[in-house]
């Protein structure tokens, strides 16, 4: 079962958002996967390494979009949503480190089918819902 379903992603009133949100989610959900498989012995943790590598990168990119739009329309609480994400990214980053040194599954599995997955569905509902609105309103 993916730890967030497609078709129930939050939606926002852009659609370069929606479509960075779906595929946020499957990599996300792609990765739930490479360490459910580890947990069970079934898999591997290159395949868990790979997958969070392009997890992080299109999380990276994904923000940086957000944050061009709200540079060009001037959104006043910039700050605010761009410091959320460098946050994001850094915990992202510290969590990929740990688990390349200690091989924790365990530890990883809480914090992709837990943290991530709820902290993606607030910021949408929060943030990213409001910047859209501003951009979109906008032109
Ligand atoms: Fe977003
Ligand atoms: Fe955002």
């Amino acid at each position: 079962m993916p730890l967030v379903e497609l078709d129930a992603i939050p939606q926002v009133p852009l659609d370069f958002i929606n479509a960075d949100h779906r595929e946020e989610a499957r990599l996300l959900n792609d990765l739930a996967e490479a360490v459910t498989a580890l947990r069970a012995g079934r898999g591997d943790a290159a395949a868990v390494v790979g997958r969070f590598e392009v997890l992080f990168r299109h999380t990276r990119e994904h923000f940086a979009r957000e944050e061009q739009a709200m540079r060009e329309s001037g959104f006043p609480p910039y700050p605010m949503h761009q410091g959320e994400h460098e946050r994001v990214l850094a915990e992202l980053a510290a969590e990929g480190r740990t688990f390349d040194e200690t091989g924790d599954a365990d530890r990883l599995w809480r914090y992709v089918s837990t943290t991530v997955p709820s902290w993606f569905v607030n910021h949408i509902m929060s943030m990213d819902l409001v910047t859209a609105r501003f951009v979109s309103s906008r032109g």
